[in-house]
């Protein structure tokens, strides 16, 4: 089967029963800064699941994209990706277990639907414990639709779900298939991992509150979850989703590349093709996210550079990454519409992290080697070296150190790491005159930072403060506007967290060239006095900010690094004078 039509059937399937399709909500969560990305199709949903009401009503379909970053030492296994997409259906406070059950195995095992035969499949439920009772209604349902006693096992924590310590949760029944060479046994074992787990039903009936207390909710909600990638596998009788259309394409151009086979190569491969999907979904993402040394622009990277260093495992050394990411577009981008959107944006940033790290990967290789040659434990010193000169993320160093059979320092990298950033911030909070700063990228984001103080303030001080002036040297900024008195310690510091907010947040900034008329209308921020043409160009700091500039700027305000106001100071009458800049790294 092929993923348009798996996609499609199941959500005719589930139109059938009354539910509304909804579209995958972005991979990088919107207002919660607790989770990097998406990792559960629950994830987004779950103000409904709390009681909210949906717009679209109470019974929902969907296919979330989701990144689970836990354990990237398990991509090249058959069963596990770094980014894939979830089946949901949802019952909120609609149907609960009979439906979620019936349905379930009927899209599974119908001949209109998947026809698999039910002697592939097995079943878990939850075995109960002090607070919630063993689950023996689900048995009960299982029995109804012919499942063998044989093939339904109790298991412990696997069969209760929640997204995280506090939240909406409940117990769980999950389906197994049988991915072994030999006749699936009769008895089912959730232990043997020829079972493999595609489809988890929770019936979500809890809140788990902070002290670890359950209360019922209102409510009784069902979220499902069926791995994409996984049932796609099973669909086309492969043992892993690396061997459908969903990977093959790019397998193909990386046997074709590399000039080797996929079964002798097969986990540099899948490594390669798992992490670079996974990185043009992210970039791809409309919220922006750019290659950083922190945060979700650090796991991009991380993605990016160990990809790079497999590609090279199999002799491919340059301009990989933006080939592969193409095909991603082009097989993805149907149904995923923002990779088209973003395409220029996804293959530039490859580009250009291939590039940077494509120059220091063989030097940091000899490097790593020489510092191998000393026996013991990789001290913090060395990793922190090779991140600093070379770039080697500490888990990639990690990584080559256990192929030899050794470990890292971490937390001695880490007291490195810190160190060396408290000195960096010191030796540039004024001048930059350690060298540390490139100068004209330092003056490109000072000209960003400057659109964004421009808001900050009017969010701090009111909507009549407008520009009067600017200035940029590659040491600072120098933003004048119009407000009658000076401004307490308190306002400075104010302004001062919210440019550090929009920082962190990690937008995106665009240009835009419209009709001069159009901007005004939108309301873009000018500059008084100011005569502009017909046709102006206008920068957006994603939502936050809409000024007429003619650039450039950054790209992502992640790039900004730390905004500091140093001096605030009267300009002329009624005009006060911001002094600030920003430290990277
Ligand atoms: N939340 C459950 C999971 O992620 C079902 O969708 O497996």
């Amino acid at each position: 089967m092929d993923p348009k039509t798996l996609r499609e059937k199941y959500f005719a399937f589930f139109a059938e029963k009354k539910h509304a399709v909804i579209s995958s909500s972005s991979l990088i969560p919107v207002n919660d800064s607790s989770v990097l990305f998406t990792t559960a199709g629950m994830q987004p949903l779950v103000p409904y699941l709390l009681g909210q009401k949906h717009p679209q009503g109470t019974r929902l379909v969907n296919i979330q994209k989701c990144l689970r970053t836990v354990d990237f030492d398990n991509i090249g296994d058959n069963t596990h990706h770094t980014f894939f997409q979830m089946l949901g259906n949802w019952s909120l406070g609609d149907y609960f277990k009979k439906e979620s059950i019936a349905w379930s195995w009927e899209f599974l095992t119908s001949p209109k639907w998947m026809a698999i035969s039910p002697s592939m499949l097995g079943i878990t439920v939850y075995k109960g414990d002090s607070l919630v009772a063993r689950d023996d209604e689900s048995v009960a349902l299982w029995k109804e639709q012919g499942v063998p006693v044989g093939r339904i096992a109790f298991c412990g924590k696997d069969n209760f779900w929640s997204a995280g310590d506090t939240g909406p949760c409940g117990p769980s029944t999950e389906i197994f298939f049988w991915t072994g060479d030999s006749k699936a046994p009769d008895v089912f074992d959730a232990e043997d991992n020829r079972w493999v787990e595609i489809w988890n039903n929770v019936f979500m009936s809890y809140n788990r509150l902070a002290d670890g207390s359950l209360v019922e909710l209102a409510s009784k909600n069902v979220d499902t979850g069926m791995g994409f990638e996984r049932e796609l596998a099973v669909l086309s009788g492969q043992k892993s989703a690396y061997e459908t259309e969903l990977f093959m394409p790019m397998i193909r151009e990386l046997e074709l590349m590399s000039g080797r086979d996929y079964i002798d190569s097969m986990k540099a491969m899948r490594v390669v093709v798992d992490h670079i999907r996974a990185a043009t979904f992210i970039l791809g993402d409309d919220a922006g996210i750019v290659p950083a040394n922190v945060d979700r622009g650090y796991i991009l990277r991380r993605l990016i550079r160990r990809a790079i260093r497999y590609a090279k495992l199999i002799g491919i050394d340059s301009m990989f990454a933006v080939r592969i990411a193409s095909i991603v577009i082009a097989e993805y981008g149907g149904y995923y519409t923002e990779l088209v959107r973003n395409k220029e944006k996804i293959l530039a940033e490859l580009q250009k992290e291939e590039d940077r790290f494509t120059l220091t990967l063989e030097k940091g290789l000899r490097e790593f080697n020489k510092i191998a040659e000393q026996p013991g434990v990789v001290c913090g010193k060395d990793a922190f070296l090779l991140f600093q000169s070379y770039g080697f993320p500490i888990e990639m160093t990690e990584e080559l150190a256990g192929e030899l059979g050794r470990s890292v320092d971490v937390a001695a990298f880490k007291v490195e790491f810190e160190h060396h950033q408290k000195l960096s911030r010191s030796a540039t909070g004024g001048m930059f005159k350690g060298g540390l700063a490139d100068h004209g990228e330092q003056t490109v984001r000072l000209h960003t930072a400057t659109h964004l103080l421009n808001e900050a303030l009017r969010r701090v001080l009111g909507n009549d403060v407008h520009q009067k002036g600017s200035n940029i040297t590659p040491e600072r900024l120098r933003f004048d506007f119009n407000f009658s008195r000076k401004l307490t310690a308190e306002e400075v510091k104010k302004v001062e967290d919210e440019v550090n907010r929009v920082i962190s947040l990690g937008v995106a900034v665009v240009r835009r060239e419209m009709p001069y008329d159009e901007a005004v209308k939108l309301g873009a921020e000018m500059e008084f006095g100011v005569k502009y043409p017909a046709t102006v160009s206008v920068y957006f700091v994603g939502e936050y900010s809409k000024e007429f500039c003619g650039g450039p700027h950054v790209t992502n305000t992640s790039e900004l690094g730390r905004f500091v106001i140093q001096k605030e100071e009267a300009s002329a009458a009624g005009v006060r004078r911001i002094k600030a800049t920003v430290v990277v790294g």
